[in-house]
């Protein structure tokens, strides 16, 4: 068993990574600046583990405070989830995307240098590949993210490419996650965004639970079977255990190496409407109104190389995604601080 270092490991996919972690056996140092989370959802991961472990919140930008994390602790592998990802936001304030998202791993990677440590998973995103020229999207797709947000994920896997053919000893695994939802079953960790939801589940799971009005559906003419967008969600579980086949095979990364993490499956927004309003056992109210900019009408993933390289596959599907969605949404209206 090892210590992993996880950063950002307070927000929604890391809370989760760091449960299934906790389970499999390996000590964790857990570091987050909380800019976008609570610590309210680290006390809960130790509850549903019954173990602890360290939390020191440190901002990726403080170079000293992240040298003495390897420093005070002896770590065998980092998984790097800490950075910024609203993509409407990345197009108002892309210097602040640059600076939190490519800086501060240059931050980490430069720690992890000088302090031996090699072993990485880093979370990237299916936005890195741009406008699909095919489906399903294998890792040898054509990169060309159109937002910052995309751009800087990007940065961050070519200054991992680079850092990682420097010298041996590097296995970097970069992640390339589709859409992530759901929560764990317990109903005690979960997605719990600040403001108004950029992503489609929590904004339905408002409206299910009262906060809001009715879902805007963005655009019901594409050229899809009922007109609405399709994209690949994977449950949040599934996620989170991916990163822990990722970690514990890092042997077969030589270098740097990326990898999609998606269940191959495609469903609409009004699909997705529906599973939610059978999981909260209530009708979800929705209106069509026009395209969002910058969307695609439909993504998906091939998730063989997955399997293939990591024994692992996403197991879960919609109707489960939602209802743990909704149970950690029916239980926690408010999110963590205030429920
Ligand atoms: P999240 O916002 O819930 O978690 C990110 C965490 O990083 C937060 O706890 C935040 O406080 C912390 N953080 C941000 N900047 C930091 C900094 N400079 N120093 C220390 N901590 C910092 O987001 P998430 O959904 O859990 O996403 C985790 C990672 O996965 C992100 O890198 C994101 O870009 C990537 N990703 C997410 C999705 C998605 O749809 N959720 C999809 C693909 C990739
Ligand atoms: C899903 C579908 C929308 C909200 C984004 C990022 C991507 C990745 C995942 C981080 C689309 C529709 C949405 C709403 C709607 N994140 N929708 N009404 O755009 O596929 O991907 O999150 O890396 O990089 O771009 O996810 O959840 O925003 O949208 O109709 O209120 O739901 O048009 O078809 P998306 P999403």
């Amino acid at each position: 068993m090892s210590t992993i270092l996880v950063t950002g490991g307070a927000g929604f996919i890391g809370s989760h990574t760091c449960l299934v972690l906790l389970e499999a056996g390996h000590d964790l140092v857990v570091i987050d600046n909380l800019c976008n989370s609570s610590e309210e959802s680290l006390r809960r991961v130790e509850g549903l583990s019954d173990k602890s472990f360290v939390f020191e919140k440190i901002d990726l930008l403080d170079q000293p405070a992240l040298e003495q994390v390897f420093v005070t602790h002896s770590i065998d592998a980092v998984i790097h989830f800490a950075g910024l990802k609203a993509v409407g936001e990345s197009v108002e304030d892309p210097l602040w995307y640059w600076r939190n998202n490519v800086a501060g791993t240059l931050n980490l990677v430069d720690a992890m240098n000088r302090a031996d440590v090699r072993d990485l998973v880093f979370s990237s995103s299916s936005t890195v590949y741009g406008m699909p020229e095919e489906l399903p999207v294998t890792e040898a797709h054509p990169l060309g993210p159109v937002s910052p947000y995309g751009k800087t994920k990007l940065a961050v896997e070519d200054l991992l490419r680079d850092v990682a053919a420097s010298k041996p000893g590097w296995r970097v695994a970069l992640l390339r996650y589709f859409n992530p939802v759901g929560a764990h079953p317990s109903g005690e960790i979960g997605e719990d965004p600040t403001g108004i939801p950029n992503n489609l589940m929590p904004f339905v799971m408002q409206v299910a639970v009262g906060r809001r009005e009715r879902v805007a559906v963005f655009g019901s003419d594409y050229d899809t079977p009922d007109g609405t967008g399709i994209r690949d969600y994977i449950h949040v579980m599934d996620l989170a255990e991916g990163h822990l086949a990722a970690v514990e095979r890092l042997e077969r990364f030589e270098g740097c190496e990326a990898v999609n993490l998606g269940t191959g499956q495609g469903y609409s927004v009004l699909d997705v409407v529906r599973a939610a309003s059978g999981a909260a056992g209530r009708e979800i109210p929705y209106e069509l109104v026009p395209r969002r900019p910058g969307d695609v009408a439909a993504v998906w993933s091939d998730p063989g190389l997955a399997k293939a390289k990591l024994g692992w596959q996403a197991l879960r599907g919609l109707d489960e995604m939602c209802r743990d969605s909704w149970h950690f949404q029916s239980r926690n209206p408010h999110g963590f601080a205030k429920t």
